[in-house]
């Protein structure tokens, strides 16, 4: 069977969600957990973009085997140099070059005339493949790019040496027949393309991203770009657990596959879910809570019956399991390390450590404790980027009859305990409140979000915020069976983040 590449691109375009920045160690984790779900490609990031992003394709790079690692870079020289720079010690290293091919790019944004364009795609595609045989190409914004000007330029990507052409709907304009006939267009025209793979790469603006992918395949393109729980810039990639599962359960129609190992999908999109914080919404399609959740009594019946009746996929095939009962009071170290491996966590030593205190700690709270719960362990506890300032305490007092008073003490940078109360509407308004008077750094909490990791009255809550400061949105969370707890963690999880930025600002200066 014919075979579509799965070039995943969480770590690159996904991280540009407002609020999803990740650490380093979090995108390695992410990067070890795609090559087990057995992704073809790996965006690990944009490595002139931030000293972070290089330092994580290079760990990547280094680390992770089995993959082909891309690195981002537009179409000026620096650009490529850092990206190799980066990338040099991967098995296979891709180098993924880019500019703006659209009149309304090129009078607004990127103020170069076509004639430019071509000189630079020409010249910085041979420089990156002066480095490395595989050299990718896109055309940004190529759906409202004039298709004769596209022709021309990606004839020049190819004689440069690029060896993947991407079609990058950017600003997700485009409707599924019109891309897949532009596809299809492209292949026909441009010289030289049957030494090429074409490649979709769509955004969700209307919802169409997956839908628009699915048409680029069956028009001839053979690499597909997208996300996990498909995050990324604005409204989102393509979803690669929807496009991967269209693929595989309408083979007879596509009579084309991929190499995903579907049976990780789960566990990458509640990887990802964690480390960013962005919630996947219940009704999403393969991995969302209620997608194989049936509510209606005629389909419960029909189920019970025979499950194809309203089932199209199996469960099990996307990693979930009928049972999730894991890990209790009684299990040990051994027993938790095994199982963490297992979820595609591995942990050095001393992260072990504390992981499995909290561990210990919350099996003394709660009856079982689930593959969630020892996801959000691992987020929570161990990959929660560098504690400026530590929750050492919170306290409230809050009912019908009161007014809601909060007492949070911190661990300063200095290792300097720091206390004080407020009192709020409500006792998470109080609580912050009370942050704010240890912590005076100004901003806006525009969302704030529980829900609870697993069912029970026992459950861990799991609360995402975001504050906006300086232009920019930081996303923060926090785990505990209180949400109260979980709510402050959030809290001071998304003030580090932002201090950490204004320090790192800093030293750039
Ligand atoms: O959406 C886009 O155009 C991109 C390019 C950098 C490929 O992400
Ligand atoms: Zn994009």
């Amino acid at each position: 069977m014919d075979r579509v590449i799965i070039f995943d691109t969480t770590l690159r375009d996904g991280e540009q969600s407002p609020g999803a920045s990740l650490t380093v160690e979090e995108k390695v984790d992410i990067a070890h957990q795609l090559e087990r779900l057995g992704v073809d490609v790996i965006e690990a990031g944009f490595p002139i973009s931030s000293p972070g992003d290089f330092q994580a394709v290079q760990r990547i790079a280094r680390e992770v085997r089995g993959a082909t690692i891309c690195g981002l870079a537009r179409a000026v020289p620096a650009d490529v140099d850092r990206a190799y720079e980066a990338l040099k010690e991967a098995e296979d290293p891709r180098i993924h070059v880019f500019i703006s091919s659209s009149d309304i790019h090129m009078a607004h944004q990127i103020r170069k005339g076509r004639g430019e364009i071509l000189e630079l795609t020409g010249a910085m595609v041979r420089r990156a493949k002066g480095y490395v045989s595989n050299v990718e190409f896109s055309p940004m914004d190529a759906t409202r790019s004039d298709r004769e000007f596209l022709v021309e330029i990606l004839r020049v990507a190819i004689e440069a040496g690029a060896t993947t052409l991407n079609i990058p709907d950017t600003v997700g304009y485009a409707m599924p027949e019109e891309f897949g006939d532009l596809i299809a267009y492209l292949i026909e025209h441009v010289p030289g393309a049957e030494k090429v793979v074409f490649s979709a790469h769509c955004h969700d603006d209307l919802g169409l991203a997956v839908a628009n992918s699915l048409a680029a395949v069956r028009r001839g393109a053979r690499q597909v770009e997208c996300t996990i729980n498909g995050i990324g810039e604005r409204a989102g990639n393509c979803s690669l657990e929807e496009v991967v599962m269209a693929l595989r359960t309408r083979s007879e129609y596509f009579g084309i596959d991929t190499r995903i190992d579907t049976t990780q999908l789960y566990q990458t999109s509640r990887m990802v879910s964690n480390y960013t914080g962005i919630i996947v919404q219940p009704n999403k399609a393969v991995v969302g809570a209620n997608a194989f959740a049936h509510a209606s009594g005629i389909h419960q019946d029909g189920i019970l019956k025979e499950r194809t009746t309203f089932e199209i996929m199996d469960p099990r095939d996307v990693g979930l399991r009928g049972s999730t009962l894991v890990l209790g009071k009684l299990s040990g170290r051994h027993a938790f390390k095994a199982r963490l491996e297992e979820l595609g966590y591995h942990l050095s030593p001393e992260d072990l450590n504390r992981a499995f205190a909290r561990f210990k700690e919350l099996a003394d709270k709660k009856k079982v404790v689930t593959d969630e719960d020892l996801a959000m362990i691992v987020s929570d506890e161990v990959r929660s980027p560098a504690e400026i300032y530590r929750l050492d305490f919170v306290q409230v007092t809050c009912g019908d009859h009161s007014i809601p008073t909060a007492t949070v003490r911190l661990i300063g940078p200095d290792g300097v305990a720091l206390c004080d109360s407020s009192t709020g509407t409500g006792p998470v308004d109080a609580v912050y409140k009370a942050v704010n008077r240890l912590i005076k750094v100004e901003n806006r909490l525009i969302e704030y979000s529980v829900q609870s990791v697993t069912a029970g009255l026992d459950a861990i809550g799991e609360v995402t915020i975001r504050i906006e400061a300086d232009g920019r949105i930081f996303g923060g969370r926090g785990a505990d069976t209180d949400i109260i707890v979980a709510s402050t963690r959030a809290y001071v999880n998304a003030l580090n983040k932002l201090i950490a930025a204004r320090q790192a600002a800093a030293v750039g200066r």
